[in-house]
């Protein structure tokens, strides 16, 4: 295991839709390569490997885990396992960049931040949005206070219909399926970035018939504002985020979570500025910068994302998930 390392050698585990999208950016981030991918099909690793030009290609993930020329592994595993393979990565000594959710419920995410701590490796949540340009830059002018005065609300939503088998890992239980954990996240996200911890929460949900949540909103209550929260698998929105304050409002345009601009507009004079910020690639690209920018100076978390972050997004999502009931069946 290498700390100060300017360049990253990753490693790929789980080669499905969101691996082929993070690979895809990767290639656009100077000096990163892919050393090794694992699948739990050699064939599939193999094919995945051709494709992005992968040195290695593994038929099981604890291989990739144990390969030398591996300083990072990338999980994009379903929900439920990300815990054991971000776990038995660090074990191994690898750095780890996990996708979201971190875990599927506190108890996990403390196991792996004390994993990380444990054997000194570098390891966080691939919560892409966090670093998406416009996400970034309207979460900083929404807290600075002066651009739209003091934010008093925020409204944001991640829907889109899906009708998929009751296995597919987005209604499947035993993957830690639902609308909450899969999408419901960003707007939770926002939320958290913007407000903090909130004081109370109110949370309903509407149910799939495998169990999983089909639709979950909630309502966030802080000391200074409300945020008004929903995601779902069972109807289409156009995701435009909006940010409101006392002097004026702030729309992280659709779709908001890998926004390319944003549009601020003062209600005092009623302008209003549409500003361009578009992503180098679909914008995987800056979070893998921040696990490359942390690394070379030997940092063991982001500050722009630390654990106590997804400690905390996860907490939130615990809260709610125990209003409505939702409980997988390995917890
Ligand atoms: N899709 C997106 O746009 C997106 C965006 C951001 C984040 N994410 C996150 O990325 C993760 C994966 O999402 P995805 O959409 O890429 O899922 P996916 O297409 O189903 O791919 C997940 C991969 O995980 C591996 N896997 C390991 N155990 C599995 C099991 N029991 N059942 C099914 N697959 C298993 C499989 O790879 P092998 O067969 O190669 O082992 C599979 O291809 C989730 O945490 C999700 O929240 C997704």
């Amino acid at each position: 295991m290498n700390h100060q390392l300017e360049t990253l050698r990753w490693g790929i585990i789980g080669l499905g839709k969101i691996a082929h999208s993070f690979c895809h950016d990767l290639q656009l981030v100077k000096n990163n390569t892919i050393a090794a991918v694992a699948s739990r099909s050699l064939a599939k690793a193999n094919n995945f490997a051709f494709q992005y030009g992968a040195k290695k290609s593994y038929g099981s993930y604890q291989e990739l885990f144990e390969d030398p020329d591996v300083d990072i592994v990338y999980i994009g595993t379903p929900h439920n396992s990300h815990a054991e393979w971000s776990i038995a990565a660090m074990n191994a000594k690898k750095h780890v960049l996990c996708e979201k959710p971190l875990g599927v419920n506190q108890h996990q995410v403390k196991n792996m931040i004390e994993t990380a701590q444990k054997n000194g490796v570098f390891f966080m949540e691939a919560l892409w949005s966090r670093f998406n340009p416009s996400v970034k830059t309207c979460i900083e002018l929404a807290k600075e206070g002066t651009a739209i005065g003091e934010v008093s609300y925020l409204n944001a939503d991640f829907n889109f219909y899906r009708d998929v088998p009751d296995e597919h890992r987005m209604f499947n239980m035993n993957l830690a399926g639902g609308a909450l954990l899969d999408i419901g996240i960003y707007p939770v996200f926002l939320a958290y970035s913007i407000f903090g911890v909130p004081e109370q929460i109110l949370a309903t949900s509407r149910f799939h018939r495998t169990g999983a949540d089909l639709q979950t909103s909630a309502i966030f209550k802080y000391k200074n504002g409300i945020a008004n929260l929903m995601s779902g698998f069972a109807s289409q929105s156009d995701m435009r985020a909006k940010i409101q304050g006392t002097k004026g409002q702030i729309f992280i345009e659709p779709t908001w979570h890998e926004a390319q601009s944003y549009t601020i507009v003062n209600n005092e004079t009623f302008e209003s500025q549409h500003v361009l910020l578009p992503t180098k690639g679909k914008g995987f690209t800056y979070e893998i910068e921040e696990c490359v920018r942390c690394i070379a100076e030997g940092k063991l978390q982001s500050e722009n994302w630390s654990h106590q972050n997804s400690l905390e997004l996860i907490q939130i999502l615990d809260e709610i998930r125990s209003q409505v009931g939702l409980k997988y069946p390995f917890e």
